[in-house]
């Protein structure tokens, strides 16, 4: 007997299991403040929804009476606020991700903080969200912040919207109030780009219209929260959508198996198919299917396959394969929105990592278009990003990416910026549209190349990348080292601080921002004139890692050679031979380096140099040495 209802009890799990598991999930987040009532709505819908666990809500009992706010009934706010905030890895953000279920859909729902700073943490919550529920106090109505959280909802793409009219108790259930604030939202959210809005009036905290429908609104003809949720239609647009399958690892178990494996982010694959491989823009067909050890026939968003193809096609992690009658854009440069998530400033043209499906590319800002004032939507000029800015920028990554704009398919047009030394995301954006300049200027093929002129020179041409504080040394050394070289024979050439500031860069200053775009003109003339064939020296502070790493990399592997000229800042500023430390420390020159903005000392230079108590000539000695420019 006991042995028969055990079966029962297991047949009914299993049955359960499987019928979730076919189930789809939607997501969603809610906006509001915790004063709209927000974290007791979500504790209501939890709640309601069956899934706490019995025990859960007899210690939710007793802390209720302890603490709660709700006389002897339970709390749900302390529900919700009481679980761990899920954290994104790098990004210090409070995003709480919720799990629940009914017999018809799984739901994850991103409960984001509602205050005014935190524009990161929704837009993060928001960027993977179906359907955003908007939380409106019904003795308030619309709200600035009401206006924030839509916009932020209408730029990350989210086309279903509920406008829960909440506290409706506070109002006593008038339809006057629901209809006044439903017009008000409805004449707002007219330019926005919402495919539905849905106002729900209720009472989270009595359950009215959350999960069962209330007598009190018998007015009201709509459908319950829990309700709406359980029957919005949001996937058809994937699923409709040409295939679009990132290649996240090439699977070559052994040589007669080759696969491309990924995660359809859009559309359908399916046996036979014709397809294209981007950026390259090949094409193959499909010839199987494979799902762990199963062959499909055909496979879905949303499905993790490995896909062979008819033919030895060259593709790899971060390629994309699309069908090829329905391919998707190829681009290097776009129009971006862009949220800024770190403390540090951005700044136009750092380089930066930006990863987009599968694919980690280097990337820099070209130029800050506006940023958006969020609650009164008004474009205001920028130079620079700051934590929680929102704005529009063009943006430019090292080689031509698949892509898709945001609103047409938000897996393929959503991106994250990554601080190339630390490894922190500190942006999160969406691409509107390829920008198509300069689509006509190819590289012109020159007859007389590098290798051609260093061959005539007779030796190779390379960058010595000098950088320490001012006062160092560099120049000194510099100036030395070209004569040490002329007289070898050698092509050379100096590119100078002080020299390059007073022409080709003298509209920029010792901000962040100009020092950065110093260093970046510096690199590409250096680039220009070691293509020439020339051995090229410069001599500039170059304070910030990320700038000098990012010299380095437009070059080849052994043509940038970065020598750390490493004089304590004590004998820099004792030296002072143009007497500027001393005007920094009496506070006349701002962002001075090492007195009031930052030097990085360099990770990996070929060389570092201690230049204390050392005489010139032996510097260079030591570089000389270990330099071969002649083959
Ligand atoms: S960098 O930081 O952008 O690489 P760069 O090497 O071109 O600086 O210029 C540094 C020179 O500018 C210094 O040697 C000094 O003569 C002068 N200078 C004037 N103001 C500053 C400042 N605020 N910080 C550093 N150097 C300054």
């Amino acid at each position: 007997m006991s042995n028969l209802s055990n079966q029962t009890a297991e047949t009914k799990v299993n049955a359960y299991l499987e019928e979730q598991a076919s189930l789809d999930t939607l997501r969603f987040i809610t906006c509001g403040s915790v004063d709209d009532g927000k974290s007791t709505l979500i504790g209501r819908m939890l709640y309601e929804a069956q899934q706490i666990f019995e025990d859960q809500v007899a210690s939710l009992r007793n802390d209720s009476k302890k603490m709660g706010t709700q006389g002897g009934d339970i709390d749900f706010a302390l529900l919700v606020d009481g679980l761990a905030a899920e954290r994104e890895q790098g990004i210090t953000i409070d995003v709480a991700y919720r799990f629940f279920s009914t017999d018809k859909r799984k739901f994850i729902v991103a409960d984001t903080p509602g205050h005014e700073q935190y524009t990161r943490n929704m837009f993060t919550g928001a960027s993977t969200a179906d359907v955003a529920v908007i939380l409106i106090d019904a003795r308030q109505g619309v709200l600035t912040q009401t206006k924030r959280h839509s916009m932020i909802c209408s730029a990350l793409g989210i086309k279903n919207i509920v406008v829960a009219i909440n506290k409706m108790d506070l109002v006593d259930y008038q339809q006057a109030v629901y209809e006044e604030i439903e017009s008000d939202f409805r004449s707002f959210a007219e330019e926005m780009n919402f495919d539905t809005i849905t106002p729900i009036p209720m009472a989270a905290l009595k359950g009215d219209n959350v999960v069962e429908r209330s007598q009190k609104t018998a007015w009201y003809q709509g459908p319950t929260l829990l309700g709406f949720l359980e029957t919005v239609n949001t996937q058809l647009s994937r699923i409709d959508h040409a295939l679009r399958l990132p290649v996240q690892w090439v699977n070559r178990p052994n040589l007669d198996f080759r696969g491309f494996s990924g995660t359809i982010e859009a559309g359908a694959a399916s046996v036979g198919q014709k397809i294209r491989v981007l950026p390259s823009g090949e094409t193959a067909t499909i010839e199987s299917i494979v799902l762990f050890e199963d062959n499909l026939v055909k496979a879905e968003a949303g499905q993790a396959v490995t896909v062979t193809l008819d033919r030895e096609i060259d593709a790899s992690r971060g390629d994309v394969i699309v069908s090829a009658d329905s391919p998707c854009e190829v681009s290097d440069q776009f129009e971006v929105q862009l949220v800024w998530m770190d403390q540090e400033p951005g700044y136009i043209g750092r380089s930066y990592w930006l990863k987009i499906g599968t694919n980690r590319i280097s990337g820099q800002i070209t130029d800050i278009k506006y940023k958006i004032n969020i609650n009164t939507s008004e474009h205001l000029s920028a130079t620079q990003l700051e934590l929680n800015d929102l704005c529009v920028v063009n943006l430019q990554v090292n080689h031509p990416i698949a892509f898709e704009s945001f609103k047409d398919c938000p897996p393929m047009g959503s991106f994250i910026l990554i601080d190339r030394m630390n490894n922190q995301t500190v942006g999160a954006g969406m691409i509107d549209f390829a920008l198509r300049r300069a689509t006509n200027v190819h590289n012109q093929k020159l007859d007389v190349d590098k290798q051609a002129r260093r061959h005539l020179n007779g030796h190779t041409s390379k960058v010595l990348w000098f950088t320490g504080l001012s006062g160092s040394g560099k120049s000194t050394i510099a100036n030395a080292l070209e004569t040490a070289l002329h007289k070898q024979g050698i092509r050379t050439y100096i590119l100078d601080g002080d020299n390059i500031r007073h022409r080709l860069n003298k509209d920029l200053g010792f901000t962040d921002a100009d020092r950065i775009e110093n260093i970046r003109r510096i690199a590409e003339v250096a680039r220009l004139m070691l293509d020439a064939g020339v051995v090229v020296l410069t001599a500039f502070i170059s304070p910030f890692q990320a700038e000098r790493d990012a010299a380095r990399e437009i070059f080849d592997d052994d043509e940038f050679i970065e020598i750390f000229v490493d004089t304590p800042l004590e004998v820099a500023e004792s030296r002072d031979p143009k007497g500027l430390y001393k005007k920094a420390r009496n506070g006349q020159i701002p962002n001075f380096t090492g007195i009031n903005s930052p030097y990085e000392i360099p990770q990996n230079p070929e060389f570092h140099l201690k230049t204390d108590n050392k005489e010139v000539d032996d510097l260079i000695q030591e570089l000389l040495t270990q330099m071969e420019f002649r083959a």
